[in-house]
């Protein structure tokens, strides 16, 4: 598998600004740190972190995220939106859309979206996004969206549990896509959709999309949340991006945050 290459990934942009504005590092603790020091510093919308290696990789909800060296894309995206705070979590959508998009010009294969956030190739997790916000009420300062994507990773990488529910791109298709196009290709299918946001119709029309890749949706699932765990069959995604659920009682429930399982996917019986 080739080598990470700024010039190269340069080569293969059709953007404005993101990725105009880019770090390839050989080895980093997060790029998700590394995107939020830039973004503090003043890093212009796009402005692009990549790494080879993570060693202190960070998943949601305070897991950790294997980053083993040259079998993944790990990149985050610093993010400026014009738009309220309210409005953040359309970004975490067309990443997950922009990637899994990018899979499927890669390898014809087309990942899933688990709701919110997790792609899924053969019922496994194939890539996570982790969104981190700074905003106050009426103005969004960032947006860092950061996507780990297993690539060429073996399921005997995986460590433990981790091989019954995580997968890679070459497991799945028995194809190793070149990371640099790669990256280039998830980075013009994101900016194009953010610039969709701001359209007439734009964000309807991409929900639509979310809509059939999800595979949350129609499905049973168990909701945990902080302070209650429950089950309901998942209806919709609403306007502000959040699960709408129905419960047994036939009450519906908007789920804005918190772990969806979905039976048979990434590991959940
Ligand atoms: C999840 O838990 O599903 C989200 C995983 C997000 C991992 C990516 S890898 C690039 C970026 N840097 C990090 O430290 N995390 C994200």
């Amino acid at each position: 598998m080739t080598d990470l290459d700024r010039q190269v990934i340069s080569d293969w942009l059709d953007t404005r600004a993101f990725g105009r504005n880019i770090e390839v590092h050989e080895t980093i603790g997060s790029t998700n740190k590394r995107a939020r020091d830039l973004a503090l510093a003043g890093a212009p919308n796009g402005t692009v972190v990549v790494a080879d290696e993570q060693v202190d990789g960070r998943g949601r909800r305070g897991r950790s995220w294997l980053s083993p060296k040259g079998t993944g894309i790990w990149m985050s995206v610093v993010i400026r939106p014009g738009f309220e705070a309210s409005l953040a979590p359309r970004i975490t959508v067309i990443a997950a859309l922009s990637v899994s998009e990018a899979v499927y010009v890669a390898t014809g294969c087309r990942p899933s979206i688990k709701w919110p956030n997790d792609l899924i190739m053969g019922n496994k997790k194939v890539c996570g996004i982790l969104t981190e916000i700074k905003a106050d009420d009426s103005y969004t300062d960032y947006v860092i969206a950061g996507i780990g994507l297993n690539v060429s990773t073996r399921t005997d990488q995986f460590p433990g549990d981790l091989a019954m529910s995580a997968t890679s791109i070459y497991e799945e298709t028995g194809t190793l896509p070149d990371r640099n196009r790669l990256i280039a290709d998830i980075l013009n299918s994101f900016e194009y959709m953010y610039e969709s946001l701001t359209q007439p119709g734009g964000f309807d029309r991409l929900r639509m999309q979310y809509r059939d890749l999800c595979l949350t949706l129609g499905r049973r699932v168990r909701i945990s949340g902080v302070n209650e765990e429950f089950e309901a069959i998942a209806k919709d995604i609403s306007d502000d991006c959040a699960l709408v659920v129905e419960l047994d009682d036939g009450t519906k429930r908007e789920i804005l945050s918190g772990d969806v399982s979905v039976r048979g996917i990434a590991g959940y019986i």
